[in-house]
């Protein structure tokens, strides 16, 4: 029995003659925290879209749990949360609403809504009443209830497509501080990110570009791919005859006397 959760055989998806996704393969395993890095526009979300059964392959196949997409979609349903790069809580609604419009998607009875909603709330650390309309929480709060909504049916497989972008520097990290968590639980997480730092999370990182795969490997094994040669140190003096003229001088001097490194590659 194969380990992976997610099979992609060369996928390509086109909107009309326009290729968006270019003949990709890779496989996620069972537990992974598996990134998905590119720009806007290389494909990452046309690639979640059609491992969700968004959208259909143009050709290619698309395996989840051995089971292909398209013909499985009922099946693959309840297993598969996706929190997508568009914000889709009802703003008008309070979170607890918006947590049971989201179980209601799933037939989830309404005390098991409100228990699975009250256990998340604590997981997530929720730092507000839950009868909170949507658009008065801070945009930190938002994403951390759309992650509540995206849990809720307690999916193995978990799609974040950019759920930090834009977050301050403390939301991502709670974001993904969550995202480990739930990893230690067992499930899958399927994260694209454009944040080059972010990519050190996972535990394998996908580099797209234009529709195709240019790299996948650990966040190590990326680094020493491309960063293969010795780093050059360059080390910057300020001469004697550049002597400072302004009240500053002391300053400067000791600005003069500082070593600097740049480190790039030859
Ligand atoms: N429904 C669509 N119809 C036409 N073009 C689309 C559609 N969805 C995405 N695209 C195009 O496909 C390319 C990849 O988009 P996308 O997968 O959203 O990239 P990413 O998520 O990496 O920013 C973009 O050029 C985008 O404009
Ligand atoms: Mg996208």
């Amino acid at each position: 029995m194969s380990d992976n959760i997610i099979e992609v055989q060369n996928l390509t998806v086109a909107f009309g003659k326009f290729i968006a996704v270019d003949g990709i393969s890779f496989a996620v395993q069972k537990g992974e925290v598996f990134g998905f890095l590119g720009a806007n526009g290389a494909g990452k979300t046309t690639t979640i879209r059609t491992i969700c059964g968004v959208l259909n392959p143009t050709s290619g196949s698309v395996k989840v749990d051995g089971r292909d997409v398209s013909s499985s979609t009922a099946v693959l349903k309840p297993r598969i949360g996706y929190m997508s790069q568009k914000f889709t809580l009802y703003q008008d609604l309070s979170i607890q609403e918006n947590m049971e419009f989201a179980g209601s998607l799933y037939n989830m009875p309404a005390a098991q809504i409100a228990a699975r909603a009250k256990e998340l709330f604590k997981f997530i650390n929720l730092d507000t009443q839950p009868q909170t309309i949507v658009k008065d929480l801070p945009g930190g709060v938002k994403q951390m209830a759309a992650l509540c909504a995206t849990l809720l049916h307690n999916p193995d497989l978990v799609f974040l497509d950019e759920p930090t972008a834009g977050a301050s520097p403390q939301t991502r990290k709670d974001f993904w501080a969550l995202i480990n968590a739930l990893a230690k639980r067992g499930k899958t997480i399927f994260v694209t990110t454009h944040y080059m730092d972010e990519a050190e999370y996972c535990k394998r990182i996908v580099l797209m570009d234009k529709g195709k795969i240019i790299a996948l490997n650990t966040p190590q094994g990326l680094k020493d791919e491309f960063f293969k040669q010795k780093p050059l140190e360059l080390n910057l003096f300020l001469s004697k005859t550049n002597k400072p003229k302004s009240r500053q001088k002391s300053k400067r001097r000791a600005w003069g006397r500082r070593r600097f490194s740049a480190r790039g590659c030859a």
